[in-house]
């Protein structure tokens, strides 16, 4: 619940501000108030007076204006909220903050604030992407700001990618995180992702086809129910989320290492495609290609990281979850998975390359518990992960 507590809501101009019409609802239903600023760019989306008749609150729009600072100057209106949230956060919304421009209202409010701030980015994938934007993310990230979504998809512009502001109940958990009241506020929570990379030579190794989506979505999930994430990935295709702490690895052994130097956590989830062997010796200079002689490779086993962390005597997390990825007969291998390993739970999952899962967007999955099989329909890797991370945010009451 936000009963009490004061919003200052800043909407950017970007197509994603017909769902901050939403939002809005969403905050005023849970009891929050909610003060809302237009950009100019903003109201070329939403009018100000259907922002207005949501908010039941008097839109500010202009810095210049008179009867407005006769009424409550900008820098009193920037210290008047608990949060301040800007959503859509667009790419110039984001530059100018990142760089402390105030040349109008909502730049002037968000430099005069002295709340925490929160961002939902929305914009063309390219424009996520391109290293302005990622440069202005950490530095609005290591000046102490906080970032939900954008969510990878489908995009107004056509393209697919990560780009599509968050939902309007993933910015209110949120913001409910950001005001520490979040379900998992205060838990720590360990996110294994990607694949790993065992070096055959310096030039060459064993990778498997993990994208790292089913990973990454987990972390944005838990973040966004206020946890306080390490997210340690394998070289995987898609970036890691906003908001998380990252500890990036290659191979099996460094993220076992990189594991188990982030314990103690309340759980963790290993949602990584660990390579199952190594080369036993990788050379050390790059293995000529010598006429008629193959090489051989020797394979060492890796460590099996849920199992270890499962089987600890000492700092086990309290909910240990594993993934098996499976061809053939997935629940009844995953379900002696789960027994061997000494994880509490499974998420099984068909992989065969009939069903597009590995790389792709979706997933299907079976929870595995003590209690018994779950079967989820199939659907987005994200609700996957939201749904997932309800689950854990239910068990870690
Ligand atoms: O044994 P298998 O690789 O099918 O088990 C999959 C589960 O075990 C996943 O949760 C994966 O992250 C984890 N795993 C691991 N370390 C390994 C191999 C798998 O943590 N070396």
């Amino acid at each position: 619940m936000l009963s009490g507590k004061r919003i200052l809501l800043i909407i950017g101009g970007g197509i994603a501000a017909y769902k901050t019409l939403d939002l809005i609802r969403r905050l005023r239903e849970r009891g929050a108030a909610v003060t809302p600023v237009l950009t100019r760019a903003g109201a070329e989306f939403v009018t100000p007076l259907s922002v207005s008749a949501l908010a039941g609150h008097k839109v500010h729009t202009d810095l210049f204006d008179l009867t407005e600072e006769a009424e409550m100057g900008h820098i009193q209106l920037s210290r008047s909220a608990d949060l301040v949230v800007v959503a859509p956060a667009t790419a110039d919304l984001m530059a100018k903050m990142a760089h402390g421009h105030a040349n109008d209202l909502a730049s002037t409010l968000l430099m005069a604030t002295d709340t925490p701030v929160l961002i939902a980015p929305a914009m063309n994938v390219r424009m996520w992407d391109h290293p302005a934007t990622q440069r202005n993310l950490a530095q609005l990230l290591s000046d102490g700001l906080r970032v939900v979504g954008p969510n990878p998809g489908d995009m107004a512009c056509g393209e697919y990618g990560p780009g599509r502001m968050s939902e309007p109940l993933e910015i209110v958990a949120a913001i409910e995180s950001a005001l520490g009241q979040g379900p998992l506020t205060g838990k720590h929570i360990l996110v294994t992702s990607g694949p790993t990379h065992e070096p055959i030579d310096p030039v060459r190794y064993i990778a498997n086809r993990s994208s790292g989506a089913q990973g990454a979505a987990i972390a944005r999930a838990l973040a966004g129910l206020g946890a306080d994430v390490t997210f340690v990935t394998g070289p995987a295709d898609v970036p890691p989320p906003a908001g998380v702490k990252v500890l990036r690895i290659e191979t099996a052994q460094q993220m076992l290492q990189a594991v188990e130097d982030a314990l103690p956590a309340d759980a963790a989830i290993f949602a990584a495609a660990v390579a199952d062997w190594r080369v036993a010796s990788a050379s050390g200079s790059k293995i000529k290609k010598d006429a008629g002689r193959l090489p051989v490779l020797e394979f060492a086993e890796n460590p099996d990281i849920l199992a270890t962390v499962s089987q600890r005597k000492t700092l086990r997390p309290s909910l240990v979850v594993g993934f098996a990825a499976e061809t053939d007969d997935v629940v009844a291998h995953a379900t002696a998975k789960r027994a061997r390993k000494g994880c509490d739970w499974i998420m099984a999952n068909d992989v065969s390359p009939a069903t597009g899962i590995m790389g792709g967007t979706e997933n299907a999955v079976h929870l595995i518990t003590a209690e018994g099989v779950e079967d989820w329909p199939r659907m987005s890797k994200q609700a996957v992960a939201e749904r997932l991370a309800d689950r854990i945010a239910a068990a870690l009451r």
